[in-house]
């Protein structure tokens, strides 16, 4: 991928939005699937918020469908148990920590959406806690330590790849002050998961998601990643670019993986 995907916020409200009901006759493939008529005034979220009427469900459904279909690739779906060779060939949409996905090539006429969890790869994600202990360790800790009095996020934070939430424990002040302003990203369900449990203020603000895949509305003052390589980001992705699409005027990015920080101005 070298160019940024282009996601209307509408899409990402009306996708995260609707009700999701799981598909119990498919077990053995588990995910859940939104239908057209679950998209009304009562079960989706924005069509509560809207006071939509049937009509203009239905609408907003064929809307998403219209824009989605065109981002669609088709390839097997990814799950680890599975051979290439024996994985269900899919039509599919990754956006935040989910697969957006049809059987069929995608058609004008559908009348649901299926996802399920993307199931990503990462490193230390069954024993995060032996990575804060490995990590945790001088002299890497006076080097971290001496990062984050420089990065001083503050504000809206977007905290890339935060991994076991090394950047709330060095910056708990700040950022314990409001948790809401904070928002961290990572794949890992793992070292989510332990952020959660050592800072359960932040747990709502977590976002299961590679960067590349990450989509909101929001914009934010500072952005921290540290220590994600480059090697852990798509090979020729734009990274400069969406982070700075991802800055509120006047933000800026710190990237660091060991040596000298780099920053990115909006
Ligand atoms: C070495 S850890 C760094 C965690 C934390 N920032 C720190 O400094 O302790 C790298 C983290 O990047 C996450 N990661 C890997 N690929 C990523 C991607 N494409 N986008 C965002 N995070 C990613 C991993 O799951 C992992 O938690």
């Amino acid at each position: 991928m070298t160019e940024l995907r282009s996601v209307s916020t509408e899409m990402i409200g009306l996708l995260e939005g609707a009700r999701y009901q799981f598909a119990r006759t498919m077990a053995d493939c588990p995910h859940s699937y939104t239908h057209q008529r679950m998209w009304n005034g009562e079960d989706h979220a924005v069509g509560r918020e809207r006071g939509w009427t049937d009509e203009e469900g239905q609408a907003a459904f064929e809307r998403v469908c219209a824009e989605m279909r065109p981002l669609m690739q088709q390839r097997f779906f990814d799950d680890p148990r599975k051979t290439e060779e024996v994985g269900w060939f899919n039509w599919y949409f990754d956006m935040n920590g989910y697969r957006y996905f049809n059987i069929g090539p995608p058609a004008p006429g559908w009348t649901l959406i299926n996802r399920a969890p993307r199931q990503y790869r990462t490193a230390f994600a069954g024993d995060p806690q032996t990575y804060d202990d490995l990590f945790g360790q001088p002299p890497l800790a006076g080097r971290i330590k001496a990062f984050y009095a420089h990065a001083a996020p503050a504000g809206r934070v977007l905290d890339v790849g935060c991994g076991t939430g090394r950047t709330v424990d060095y910056c708990w002040k700040t950022l314990a002050a409001d948790p809401g302003l904070y928002t961290g990203i990572d794949p890992s369900p793992g070292a989510l998961g332990w952020l959660a449990l050592k800072h359960p203020a932040f747990r709502e603000r977590l976002i299961r998601t590679t960067l590349e895949e990450y989509e909101t509305a929001e914009r934010h003052d500072v952005i921290v990643m540290a220590n994600v390589g480059p090697e852990e980001v798509a090979p020729g992705y734009p990274l400069d670019e969406k982070l700075r699409s991802l800055l509120a005027p006047g933000g800026r990015a710190v990237i660091w993986n060991g040596d000298a920080p780099r920053e990115i101005r909006a």
